[in-house]
């Protein structure tokens, strides 16, 4: 068996709306290992949060398509399977921290209503026992459990997102995803979610995709790198490799407006000159290549391919082709 627990392969989406077909998804391809975390990085608009919605099986269609591929979860093609038997990996094998908290916690119930409600459909146990582990898993989040009895509207930014981490987790994922989880938050708090999300995996060996478009948090959490560019992943690696040797020369804008990690990232992204390409209208050959430095005329002609360059790191770019295999 594999030691890959996930293992997305060619997964193209689109959202066929009114105005035209967005692709979102382009051939997308990565895998996550048992254990591991995979930091998913990518600027705005990129397909990150519609790769964790196909995981989940949540893609809204109408309008989104999955058009190709295939996403193996533990052996499983959880494209294949019908809507009923999605509902035992949806929130119970597989658990996610959406991008904003409160499309995941309802107003009108107290917090400890709705952790206890995730682990009574999930553990078999009854009204009291599911209540003494919601306020288990509001303390291991770093909140009071009498805080148990308050509704979302009486916790701060921060409480709610470590509110809705504890609520990811009271299913005991195998595998965990996190949507920015500290995108709206201060930086302070940012760093603490960080600090409690690193405790943890740590602490269950849960296999985590943890969303950013910030390199500097994925230095922090991730094992492996998956930059996504325009829905496709460009490069990928380890988190050494990325670090130590970015090859893509999307990856290499990014760290070359990379501040230093304790300062705000908010502007890093824009430094790369251009925006990325219009989903509706992808260019053709190297999606990358209106915005890049280097391109050469086969980059405007011709989609590269996954190029191995070392180890598990490998780069979509025509830059890196091995000579002789034109
Ligand atoms: N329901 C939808 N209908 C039409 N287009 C959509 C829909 N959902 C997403 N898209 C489009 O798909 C593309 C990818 O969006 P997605 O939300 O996955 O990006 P993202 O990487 O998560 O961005 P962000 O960092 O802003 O959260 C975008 O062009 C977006 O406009
Ligand atoms: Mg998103």
């Amino acid at each position: 068996m594999s030691d890959n627990l996930l293992e997305i392969k060619d997964l193209s989406i689109e959202f066929r709306t009114y105005d035209g077909v967005v692709k979102a998804i382009n051939h997308m391809t990565f895998s996550v290992p048992k254990g591991k975390t995979v930091g998913l990085v990518g600027e705005t608009g990129a397909g990150k949060t519609t790769t964790a919605l196909a995981i989940m099986g949540l893609v809204p269609n109408p309008p989104g398509v999955v058009t190709s591929g295939s996403i193996v979860f533990d052996g499983t093609d959880l494209l294949k399977i019908r809507e009923s038997e999605m509902y035992g990996y949806r929130g119970k094998k597989i658990g996610m921290i959406f991008q904003n908290p409160m499309t995941s916690l309802n107003p009108v119930y107290t917090v400890g209503h709705q952790i206890s409600d995730v682990i009574k459909k999930h553990q078999k146990v009854d009204k009291n026992e599911a209540w003494k582990r919601a306020g288990d898993m509001l303390e291991i989040v770093g909140i009071p459990r009498e805080r148990l009895n308050n509704y979302p509207h009486e916790f701060s930014g921060g409480m709610k997102q470590r509110a809705c981490i504890a609520m990811g987790l009271s299913c005991n994922p195998q595998l965990l995803i996190a949507d920015e989880p500290t995108t709206a938050l201060d930086v302070t708090i940012q760093a603490q979610i960080l600090e409690l999300m690193k405790g943890l995996k740590e602490k269950y060996k849960t296999s985590t995709i943890f969303i950013t478009h910030a390199l500097g948090v994925v230095a922090e959490i991730a094992d492996y790198v998956v930059v996504v560019y325009a829905g496709s992943v460009i490069e990928k690696g380890s988190i050494r490799e990325i670090f130590e040797h970015p090859t893509h020369p999307y990856t290499q804008g990014l760290f070359g407006c990379l501040p230093d990690i304790e300062s705000e990232e908010s502007e890093k992204l824009h430094v790369i000159k251009g925006s990325m390409p219009d989903p509706m209208d992808l260019p053709k050959g190297c999606k990358f290549c209106p915005r890049c430095d280097k391109a050469m005329d086969i980059c405007r002609e011709e989609e590269p391919e996954d190029i191995l360059i070392c180890g598990e790191h490998s780069v979509k770019c025509h830059l890196y082709r091995k000579e002789g295999t034109e």
